[in-house]
């Protein structure tokens, strides 16, 4: 037959277009968005001339799998709604970059970071509400009740505008209101050019604010089993492994990303570090959080990626004992602290004491570290830097007081 070799050509030729199609479809929006000469211009141009000034910021990128995926300079550096527009060198880019900027690509993690109290709540622990939009205030307030709607912190406005910028502010700007409209900083944990999944799952970067004696996990991490293994074994770990097809292969031993945001074994990893959680840690007195259950199947579920459910149930039974002992040993102590301010022996203001202070070095430093420590493997905090001070702060409250009775 004739029509054969032709019939056979025009076949073949409709399925390479169909083929065409299919996989053109299945690329990045970002490639078939922009036309690409223009988008290899771009980071060609911008590279070029920065591998002068600024270099280190092309070498960060290079090393990213934004390069590798071919997200140009241009596509983050692109002005968003509501984001200044600044000619620069033949183009127009923005130099005040946000969460905005990330979310245009990454909806889903900028939704969940917003549920979390990374978000505004962290902020509003400074400044209070200021900056923030009614809509943004309702969104935390539902999420977080009382978080966003309170007065700014009466510690920091003690200490002066300086010492906010440059020390609360630094690590709780992680859920600052931006000019844009948007909330946040997404480098706080990703940095700005590498964005790379791997410093994400390292401690230390979520130890840049989590620290210090007020909120010691990087330090109750590194005192733990989990944190000298992670030490020993990181080398053999992939940790650049996709989050939705991490496994304990990858990494057999948890970081602070694995516990509080990772999916496991195809368990689905979050954005929102609330979900995990079942009591307020950092509270003077905890109370259980409204979403206790969900918070503790969820942490369980985790640990149990890794171990026996008996070993996770020992583990929350201890922690949980901790928290009842703390709480009572706290409560004890600010009744006799507050019984001193009904009997007129403290003034009503802050800060202006001594007492004021051991009243709030008592939760804020030990109680808070010996629940910490508790739920995080680090005895030595439990112990040594939570209940031996919080029996020493109990006498030195106690003397304080009784040398005010006596003074009267
Ligand atoms: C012809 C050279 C040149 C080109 C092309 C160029 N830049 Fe720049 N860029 C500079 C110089 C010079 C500075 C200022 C550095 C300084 O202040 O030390 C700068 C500064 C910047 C800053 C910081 C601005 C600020 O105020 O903080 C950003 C962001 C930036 N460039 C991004 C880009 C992007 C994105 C592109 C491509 C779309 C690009 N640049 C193209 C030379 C260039
Ligand atoms: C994943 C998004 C992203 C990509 C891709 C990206 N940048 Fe940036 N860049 C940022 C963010 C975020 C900042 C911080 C802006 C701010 O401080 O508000 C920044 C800041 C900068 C600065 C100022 C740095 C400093 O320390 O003073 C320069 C210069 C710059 N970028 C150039 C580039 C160049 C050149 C490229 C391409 C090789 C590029 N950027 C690609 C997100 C990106
Ligand atoms: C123009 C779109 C675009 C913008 C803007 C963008 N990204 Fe990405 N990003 C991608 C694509 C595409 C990938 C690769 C596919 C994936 O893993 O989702 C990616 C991957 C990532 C990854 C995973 C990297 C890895 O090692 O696998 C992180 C983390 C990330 N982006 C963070 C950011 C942050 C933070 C910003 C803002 C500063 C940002 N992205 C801005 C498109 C974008
Ligand atoms: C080193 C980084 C860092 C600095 C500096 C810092 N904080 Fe925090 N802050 C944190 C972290 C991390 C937490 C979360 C603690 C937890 O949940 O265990 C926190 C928790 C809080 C909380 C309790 C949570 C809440 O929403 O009520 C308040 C209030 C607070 N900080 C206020 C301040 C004030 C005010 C300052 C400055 C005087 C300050 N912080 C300085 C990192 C920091
Ligand atoms: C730039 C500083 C910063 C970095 C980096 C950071 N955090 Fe936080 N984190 C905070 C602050 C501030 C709070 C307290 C927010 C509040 O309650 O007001 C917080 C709160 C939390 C909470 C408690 C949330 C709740 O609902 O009470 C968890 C869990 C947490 N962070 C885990 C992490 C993990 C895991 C990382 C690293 C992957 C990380 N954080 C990186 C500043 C930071
Ligand atoms: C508290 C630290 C923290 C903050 C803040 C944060 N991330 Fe992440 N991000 C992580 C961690 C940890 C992972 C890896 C989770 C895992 O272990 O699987 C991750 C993974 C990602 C990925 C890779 C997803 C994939 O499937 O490949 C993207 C994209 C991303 N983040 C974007 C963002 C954006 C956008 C923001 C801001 C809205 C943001 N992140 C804020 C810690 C953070
Ligand atoms: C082995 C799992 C695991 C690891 C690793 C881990 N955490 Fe936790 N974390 C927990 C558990 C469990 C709790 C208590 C949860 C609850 O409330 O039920 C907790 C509580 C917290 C809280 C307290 C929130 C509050 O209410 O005060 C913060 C903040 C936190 N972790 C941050 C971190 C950081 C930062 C790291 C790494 C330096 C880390 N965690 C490492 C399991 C872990
Ligand atoms: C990614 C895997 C992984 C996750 C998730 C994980 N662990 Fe572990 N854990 C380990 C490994 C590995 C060891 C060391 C086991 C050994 O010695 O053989 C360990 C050790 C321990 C130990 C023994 C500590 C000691 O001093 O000997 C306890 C208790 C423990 N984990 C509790 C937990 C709890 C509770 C959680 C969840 C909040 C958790 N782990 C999450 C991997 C994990």
């Amino acid at each position: 037959m004739r029509f054969q070799p032709l019939f056979v050509a025009v076949l073949l030729a409709t399925s390479l277009i169909m083929a065409a199609l299919i996989i053109n479809s299945k690329r990045p929006t970002v490639e078939t968005d922009q036309p690409s000469a223009a988008h290899v211009t771009a980071t060609g141009k911008c590279a070029s001339c920065h591998r002068t000034t600024a270099s280190a910021v092309v070498h960060e990128y290079e090393m990213s799998e934004h390069a590798v995926q071919g997200i140009s300079c241009l596509d983050c550096h692109q002005p968003t709604d509501g984001q200044e527009e600044v000619a620069h060198n033949g183009f127009v880019i923005a130099t005040d970059l946000t969460s905005k900027n990330c979310a245009t690509c990454h909806k889903t993690q900028y939704d969940q970071f917003l549920r979390s109290r990374h978000a505004a709540p962290a902020m509003a622990a400074v400044t209070g509400p200021a900056g923030f939009t009614e809509e943004q205030i309702e969104f935390a307030e539902l999420h977080h009740p009382g978080t966003v709607r309170r007065p700014a912190n009466a510690l920091s406005m003690l200490e002066g505008q300086a010492a906010i910028d440059s020390g609360c502010v630094k690590c709780h700007q992680i859920g600052a209101p931006n000019a844009d409209g948007s909330i946040g900083s997404c480098t706080e944990c990703h940095a700005r050019h590498n964005s790379s999944i791997r410093l994400a799952r390292t401690p230390e970067t979520c130890g840049q604010c989590h620290m210090g004696p007020d909120h010691s996990q990087l330090e109750i991490y590194h005192e733990s089993k989990h944190g000298v293994l992670f030490v020993d074994q990181k080398a053999d770990m992939n940790l650049e492994a996709k989050p939705a097809a991490l496994t304990t292969a990858d990494m057999p031993v948890p970081t602070c990303a694995t516990c509080h945001m990772s999916g496991l074994n195809g368990t689905g990893f979050t954005h929102d570090t609330t979900e995990r959680l079942s009591w307020f840690l950092y509270a003077p007195v905890s109370k259980k959080r409204p979403t206790y259950v969900q918070g503790q199947v969820a942490m369980k579920s985790t640990c149990q990626q890794c171990h026996s459910s008996g070993t996770v149930e020992r583990f929350y039974e201890e922690a949980e004992q901790i928290v009842a002992s703390t709480n009572t040993k706290i409560s004890e102590a600010l009744e006799l602290i507050a019984a001193a301010r009904a009997d007129g022996l403290m003034t009503s203001e802050p800060f202006d004491e001594e007492l004021d202070f051991l009243e709030f070095d008592i939760w804020h430093y030990y109680g808070r570290t010996a629940k910490h420590g508790a739920f995080m493997g680090g005895a030595d905090f439990v112990q040594w830097h939570g209940n031996y001070e919080l029996l020493h702060y109990r006498v030195k409250i106690e003397s304080a007081i009784e040398e005010l009775r006596a003074a009267i």
